[in-house]
């Protein structure tokens, strides 16, 4: 597949809000807790069944913003180093996952912290928390002081993807999430996902990666284009050299179109998080750029 560098502006309106009408009618069932089973009505096109947390399951094909398959199975580990989709679902009693439609319910995530984008500005700071002993991970949203113009996504799609940077220092652990619904159903959720280590690279599939969907901007093994992008191969000051960043950044971040300090990158670096690239493939490219120095 070619490189799109050119940001798209068709898709990314979302469905206009109408929980604000919705919420006048919200006198329905109050659920507390995942594990509760109880049912709520439907109402204002929300499904019946149980609202519980999940997670979209397509970002090896495609698009991971607009995929609709869904699972609220965690029980396996998610390696660190990638991004996630989470969102509530209404479980029906043979298990399919139903999606309220757009704007139909509102839900405010939290758990891990929120990273606000910057301009990269000397006085913009680094957003981006620092790894510990357990498990990091960060919710994204952007400065609405940036034109957004500059944005690759809206808030409301960046709404409820998680950017799992690091495993912990013992190589995983889990994050807590919860979900405070309301518009058309008011209840509170919550889940723990079970975080692995950042997988190892491959560097030959890194290649092969890189030339088809990097090398145009980045150049052939890495090192910029005068007049387009920077070097980021293993160079000294480029990214595959530079210890502040790492394979589990480089999987998660940069598929969200930022850097390693929250810096929102130029518009011409693709929307990843749309396109069918894994953080796998991302893990895979960084391994070969750092045996790449011209
Ligand atoms: C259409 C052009 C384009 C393509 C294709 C592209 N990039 Fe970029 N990339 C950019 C631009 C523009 C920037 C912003 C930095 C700059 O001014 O060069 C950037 C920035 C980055 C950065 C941050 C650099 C830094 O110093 O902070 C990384 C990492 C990166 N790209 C990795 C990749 C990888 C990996 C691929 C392929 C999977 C890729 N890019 C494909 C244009 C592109």
């Amino acid at each position: 597949m070619a490189p799109q560098g050119v940001a798209r502006s068709g898709s990314r309106a979302r469905g206009a809000f109408v929980s604000l009408a919705l919420a006048a009618l919200a006198s329905v069932a109050l659920v507390i807790g995942c594990s509760s089973s109880s049912s709520t009505s439907p109402s204002g096109g929300i499904p019946s069944g149980t609202p519980v947390i999940a997670m979209a399951t397509v970002a090896a094909t495609g698009n991971l913003l607009e995929t609709n398959t869904y699972t609220s199975d965690f029980t396996s580990a998610i390696p660190a180093g990638n991004v996630i989709r989470l969102v509530v679902a209404f479980k029906q009693s043979d298990g399919s996952l139903d999606i309220a439609p757009a704007g139909a319910i509102k839900v405010a995530w939290s758990g891990p912290p929120v990273v606000v984008n910057t301009d990269g500005s000397p006085d913009a700071g680094d957003p981006i928390p620092a790894t510990g002993s357990t498990p990091t991970s960060f919710w994204l949203q952007n400065d609405p002081s940036i034109p957004s113009s500059l944005y690759h996504y809206s808030n409301d799609e960046l709404n409820g993807v998680l950017f799992i940077t690091d495993p912990g220092a013992s190589g995983g652990g889990t994050i807590d999430i919860a979900a405070s619904v309301t518009g058309g159903v008011t209840t509170q959720l919550t889940a723990s996902l079970t975080i692995s280590a950042v997988p190892a690279g491959s560097a030959t599939h890194g290649a092969q990666v890189y030339s088809a969907q990097c090398a145009v901007c980045h150049g052939p093994t890495g090192g910029g284009i005068d007049g387009g992008a920077v070097g980021i191969n293993a160079a000294a000051g480029n990214v595959a050299s530079d210890p502040t960043w790492s394979a589990g950044l480089v999987g998660s971040v940069v598929r969200g179109d930022i850097d390693n300090q929250g810096v929102l990158l130029d518009p011409a670096m693709p929307e990843w998080l749309e396109l069918p690239l894994t953080s796998q493939d991302f893990i895979d490219a960084y391994t070969w750029l750092q045996t790449q120095s011209q």
